[in-house]
């Protein structure tokens, strides 16, 4: 009976996965509220998430969430990511309730960014 069930799980799995994203493994962090900073845009900010500690070998599929005090739940952008490499990566947030660059930052001394990077 088990036998049965597992050839099922494996069939199916093999049938939905175009690849085993988590072959290469998983490595991740929490970044410091001090990475935030200003862009030449006045409704967002931004983060570069150094992510070299991982020692990834290709760039990783990068996967990110803010934890913090106030008002991230509003925040649009936190799972773009731009420019991945093997080291880092950028994500630029901007809040829904309209809150200019200034506000953002005083927010975002309480929002730590915690990601993951799955090697492929
Ligand atoms: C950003 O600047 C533009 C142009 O001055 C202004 O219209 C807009 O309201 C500003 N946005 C925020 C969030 O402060």
């Amino acid at each position: 009976m088990n036998f049965l069930v597992l050839v099922f799980f494996v069939t199916i799995s093999t049938t939905i996965s175009d690849r085993n994203i988590f072959g290469g493994g998983a490595c991740g962090g929490i970044s410091p509220v001090t990475r935030w900073m200003r862009t030449e845009r006045n409704d967002s900010i931004r983060m570069n998430v150094d992510t070299s500690s991982c020692q990834f070998e290709n760039p990783p599929l990068y996967f990110t969430s803010i934890t913090g005090g106030v008002g991230h739940y509003l925040l649009t952008g936190i799972n773009a990511i731009y420019e991945a490499t093997n080291y880092g990566f950028i994500i630029n947030v901007r809040s829904i309730d309209g809150a200019n660059a200034n506000t953002l930052m005083e927010r975002s001394a309480q929002w730590k960014l915690q990601w993951v990077g799955l090697q492929s």
